[in-house]
């Protein structure tokens, strides 16, 4: 009786770590997987990067965005509004200018206004990146 129990104990406690190893490899087999499913994720990725760096020139030769002009051109002075210029988002500011329609809008700060440079410094600026980085700087009034 007692090396029945003890042979019970014995294919039980095997059981146990047989099934504990078990769980231990399915772990690490599901791990390997998903560390492969996470390589796979991460690849295109990887690719999109180096993609990433040819389009810094295609994006030179494209139009840009309104807040691209904005932040690298008009944000010296239209942030703080120095000279007094009109503030990105200022309502106050703006209403007036905006009353005069957005044409002789466009046409001042393409050809230059008072202290307002030409194209505001962006020499290189289509009429339609001035155009967007106008219509960032009015886009809640
Ligand atoms: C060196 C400072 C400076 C920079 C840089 C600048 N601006 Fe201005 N801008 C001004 C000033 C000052 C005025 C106000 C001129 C006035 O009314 O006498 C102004 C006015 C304007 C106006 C209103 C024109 C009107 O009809 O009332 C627009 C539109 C404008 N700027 C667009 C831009 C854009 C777009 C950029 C960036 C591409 C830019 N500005 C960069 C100083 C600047």
């Amino acid at each position: 009786m007692k090396a029945m129990n003890s042979f019970f104990v014995k294919s039980v406690l095997g059981t146990i770590s047989m099934l504990f190893a078990l769980s231990i490899s399915a772990a690490s087999v599901q791990d390997d997987m998903s560390r492969e499913a996470i390589a796979e994720r991460i690849k295109p990725l990887g690719k999109h990067y180096v993609a990433g760096e040819s389009s810094a020139a295609e994006e030179s030769s494209g139009p840009r965005s309104g807040q691209q002009v904005y932040d690298k051109y008009c944000t010296a002075c239209h942030t703080s509004g120095v000279m007094g210029a009109p503030k990105r988002n200022n309502a106050a500011d703006w209403q007036p200018r905006l009353d005069q329609g957005m044409e002789t809008v466009l046409k001042h700060a393409v050809e230059g206004f008072n202290a307002m440079p030409p194209k505001g410094t962006c020499s290189d600026c289509s009429e339609e990146e001035i155009q967007a980085a106008i219509n960032y700087m009015t886009e809640e009034i």
